[in-house]
């Protein structure tokens, strides 16, 4: 029991929160996270750590789910009363197609990563990805109504973070190395939205810095394992009181934000946009809205660094 013990306390951060084990009982409200593989997500982590904060019984495991086995999963967890669950590759189209409700969230970003089961047997979708970036600056005391915003890249996660910009009336300008993707994000934003979202070509877009008070790289360039091109983009254009973010966070330090301090701009990393997409899912799962404070980054950050 004594072995048990020091392996709760051995992180100094849930020490302080959560001196005792996790206990599973008959009441216990569940979730977790779909994806194949799943074995690298940090949700249970975050999810299980604010559950022993709060107090609350509840858990939240990793769902190993195969391609083609989503809709029957999901819909089992439903039955076995699962409050919901976050939804990472490969299901995000199939957690679209399966909602009975889609949230503005998800309908503005066309993608899906919180799947909500209600009481009455309904699955209602959202996409928290957005929200969560533009919260994880606020976090940082960065104004993001300020305006302009130049994004890079034109994937899913570009359009989320460019919808809750547009929501919140902050004009969006987006670089894509593919240009029809760029128009078409613009074009599927555009249409919705008061506020048009330019684009610029690829080529152009270390030119194009100036009349932006926000840079953010939502390209896989500069992430671990992703592509092998090199990335140091010349920032010598950009205004002095821009700020640089990259939703990459492995490495924290991406080569963008590195050539941005050695610019001397300001720089947000990726990691507390993971925490913050975490929230929205806690709160309608278990009834908290968590707060992401230093003892979760740290936890996260100590994890990142195994
Ligand atoms: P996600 O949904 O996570 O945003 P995605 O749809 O695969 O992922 O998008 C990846 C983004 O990284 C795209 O904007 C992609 O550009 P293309 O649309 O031209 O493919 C961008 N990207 C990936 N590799 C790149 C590279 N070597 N140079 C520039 N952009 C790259």
């Amino acid at each position: 029991m004594k072995a048990e013990m020091d392996d709760v306390v051995a992180h100094p951060s849930l020490a302080r929160v959560a001196p005792g084990r996790l206990t599973i009982r008959g009441t216990t409200a569940l979730a977790g996270v779909i994806g194949w593989p799943v074995a690298h997500s940090r949700s249970p982590l975050l999810h299980n750590f604010w559950l022993a904060r709060y107090g609350i019984d509840g858990a939240y495991v990793p769902l190993p789910v195969a391609p083609g086995a989503f809709d029957v999963a999901v819909h089992g967890l439903r039955a076995a009363g699962f409050r919901g669950a976050n939804v990472t590759i490969p299901h995000k189209e199939a957690a679209f197609a399966i909602a009975d409700r889609l949230h503005r969230s998800a309908v503005r970003s066309g993608s899906v990563n919180t799947l909500v089961f209600g009481q009455d047997g309904t699955i209602e979708a959202h996409s928290t990805d957005g929200d969560g970036f533009v919260a994880s600056l606020e976090a940082k005391g960065v104004d993001v109504t300020r305006g302009p915003v130049l994004l890079l890249g034109a994937g899913g996660a570009a359009r989320a973070v460019a919808a809750s910009l547009l929501d919140r009336g902050v004009a969006v300008s987006v670089a894509n190395r593919t240009a029809a993707r760029s128009v078409a994000l613009a074009e599927a934003l555009s249409a919705d939205g008061q506020v048009p979202v330019s684009v610029i070509d690829w080529a152009d877009w270390t030119d194009r810095l100036p009349g932006h008070a926000l840079l953010v790289n939502t390209t896989s360039l500069g992430m671990h394992g992703g592509p092998d091109d090199v990335f140091t983009p010349d920032l010598s254009r950009a205004p002095d009181d821009m700020v640089v973010s990259d939703i990459v966070y492995v490495p924290r330090m991406t080569p963008l934000l590195t050539a941005a301090v050695a610019r001397g701009l300001r720089v947000v990393d990726g990691t507390g946009m993971l925490l913050h997409q975490a929230r929205l899912g806690f709160k309608c799962w278990f009834g908290v809205d968590p707060e992401v404070d230093a003892d979760i980054q740290a936890l996260f950050d100590a994890d990142l660094a195994r």
